[in-house]
């Protein structure tokens, strides 16, 4: 297994073949892709998707390469997706084009006889690898054993595998996504007194202190490396919002320099950001929204006015070929497209769609019933929301 070690200490996984079994995306991707290079890849993927018909139905997430959106059926933030894979029961194939754990949510919200595919098993999320089944167990250990476990109300981001969903459904707590962060929060405080935030606490604290009001004081992180989370028993207990230390590796790259300096090039730019983005740059931002309302806002936007983005780069890049009226631009100078969700790519949708036609289902994702189980209660508590 190739391994290398971070200036942490931490071992970081090579992604492809051999790459960390206990992680979230899976192993490898098994078959003979076609070349990239080959000219035909969408005739190819055309062609098979036409052969499919209505047995076939594509998803694919608003950080997705052009070239694969495409064959989306529908597009969407997570949340459309999970209510899209849900309300589809006729289509025998979902073919997912975004990462590990939306396909594992797509295969709890739908039926035994519907097969989830996922193009490429090595398209996680390094957000959702920071919780682990183990961690969150011995977090919770934790709470119950200074006593405040019975009113902490878990409540999970979609990005997250199916193990911590369906943790949180045991123990009565729900899912949410960034469209639906502030009504689950509300919801949590009216079931329990403190809220338990996985995996991003960029997302936690945003909503917490920008949309419910309450302070950076009432916030503690928990970081699932450190001896009892680094924090005391009586943080712990004083808290409202405990934070889990995970965060996307896209997002967090944005900083408060970085609004700071597209403010001094661009008069009147308008800084809409994703509430993944660090509480300092979101504190900084005109707007702040998941991916679906930074569309909206964009296209809803008067021509001639100037927006710099903080969201993924395929999605900035698509939002200004379509809004050519408008000056679309990265809020960052450097380019930062997430890595996993661009490891969908034609060579692995033609190969998906072809297995499919020939009657064979690849990189099928399938969650055990039990899992299924609890993740359902947590996801259909979310999709319950007011
Ligand atoms: P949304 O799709 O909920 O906006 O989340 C963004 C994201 O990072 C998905 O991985
Ligand atoms: Fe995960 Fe961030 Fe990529 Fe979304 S953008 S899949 S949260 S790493």
């Amino acid at each position: 297994m190739v391994v290398a070690i971070t200036e942490t200490g931490l071992p970081l996984f090579v992604l492809g073949r051999e790459a960390d079994p206990r992680s979230e995306p899976g192993v490898s991707c098994p078959g003979v892709l076609p070349p990239a290079s080959d000219p035909a890849l969408v005739e190819r993927a055309r062609a098979a998707k036409e052969r499919l018909g209505e047995r076939l139905f594509i998803l694919g997430h608003h950080y997705q390469r052009d070239e694969v959106i495409q064959f989306a059926d529908v597009t969407g933030d997570s949340f459309k997706l999970a209510r899209e894979a849900a309300a589809r029961p006729e289509a025998e194939y979902i073919v997912f084009c975004g990462v590990h754990f939306m396909a594992e949510s797509a295969d709890i919200l739908t039926s035994d006889f519907q097969k989830v595919v996922l193009p490429d098993l090595n398209a996680g999320c390094s957000m959702a690898d920071m919780a682990t089944f183990t961690q969150v167990e011995e977090c919770w250990d934790l709470l119950e054993d200074i006593g405040i476990a019975d009113h902490v109300v878990p409540i999970t981001y979609m990005n997250s595998s199916a193990d911590i969903k369906a943790f949180v459904g045991r123990h009565g707590g729900a899912v949410c996504t960034s469209s639906n962060a502030k009504r689950a929060l509300e919801w949590a405080f009216q079931q329990g007194e403190q809220v338990l935030f996985l995996p991003d606490q960029h997302l936690g604290r945003n909503t917490a202190v920008l949309q419910l009001g309450l302070s950076l004081d009432d916030c503690v992180v928990y970081d699932p490396r450190r001896p009892d989370g680094g924090v005391t028993p009586e943080r712990l207990r004083k808290a409202k919002m405990i934070l889990w230390k995970g965060h996307c590796s896209v997002h967090g790259r944005f900083t408060a320099e970085c609004v700071d300096d597209v403010r001094r090039r661009v008069p009147d730019v308008n800084v809409l950001v994703h509430p993944e983005c660090r509480h300092e740059v979101v504190t900084k931002a005109d707007y702040v929204g998941s991916t679906e309302y930074i569309i909206k806002t964009v296209q809803e936007a008067p021509p001639g006015s100037a927006w710099a983005i903080g969201t993924e780069l395929n999605l900035v890049n698509r939002l200004a070929q379509t809004n050519p009226d408008k000056r679309v631009m990265f809020l960052d100078r450097t380019v930062c497209y997430c890595s996993t969700m661009n490891r969908i790519d034609m060579p692995h949708l033609v190969w998906a769609l072809e297995s499919l036609v020939e009657g064979k289902v690849v990189n099928q994702i399938t969650v055990d019933p039990e899992t299924t189980h609890w993740a359902k209660v947590a996801l259909d508590r979310m999709l319950a929301l007011p």
